[in-house]
């Protein structure tokens, strides 16, 4: 299945993948500006949206803002797909570095990111809001960001 750059067109869909799909989905207005501003990519099956990620690129790097499957369709190579693409598209920018964020209780995702090259190079300390046990808003406590960069160039010291 081919890959499909999605536009401000694409926002329903993608608020309603967000939002089965994760509990720490975005709000809608924050999708209806990053559909108008970043590079997003995205996979369907059957016609159905079930992958995302977006990207914004800045003037000498990139940085991967959200990266999503829905859950029947994960572990099937969607996410290291969409991965492998951006950073194709981030070399074509010819940026020096690639960048994102991850909660450090996320093992699924550090998975993934390590096997496609990222390093940790900096943690954020109660980065993140953590939702109660029922995934309402209720406020749990706070969990640490891990800071990851993929080097498209000789890391400098
Ligand atoms: C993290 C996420 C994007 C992975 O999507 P996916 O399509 O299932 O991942 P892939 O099938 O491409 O997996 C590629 C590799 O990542 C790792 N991985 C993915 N899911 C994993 C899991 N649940 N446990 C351990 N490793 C996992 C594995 O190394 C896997 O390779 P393998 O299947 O050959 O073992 C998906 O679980 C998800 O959407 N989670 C919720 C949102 C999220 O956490 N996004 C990342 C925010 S930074």
């Amino acid at each position: 299945m081919p890959f499909e750059q999605l536009s401000l067109s694409n926002l329903v869909e993608v608020v309603e993948l967000a939002e089965r799909s994760d509990p720490y989905a975005w709000p809608e207005e924050q999708w209806r500006s990053s559909l108008r501003d970043d590079w997003v990519i995205a996979k369907r099956v059957q016609g159905k949206l079930v992958a995302l990620l977006v990207l914004r690129p800045t003037f000498f790097e990139t940085e991967l803002l959200y990266l999503l499957v829905a859950p029947e369709a994960r572990r099937q190579g969607l996410a290291a797909d969409l991965l492998a693409k951006s950073l194709e598209h981030s070399k074509a920018l010819n940026a020096e570095r690639m960048l994102l964020e991850v909660r450090v209780s996320n093992l699924a995702a550090l998975a993934l990111y390590t096997s496609k090259g990222f390093i940790r190079e900096g943690r954020r300390k109660n980065y993140y809001p953590l939702l109660a046990e029922d995934n309402t808003s209720a406020n749990k406590g706070r969990e640490d960001a891990l800071l990851l960069t993929h080097w498209f160039i000789e890391q400098p010291d």
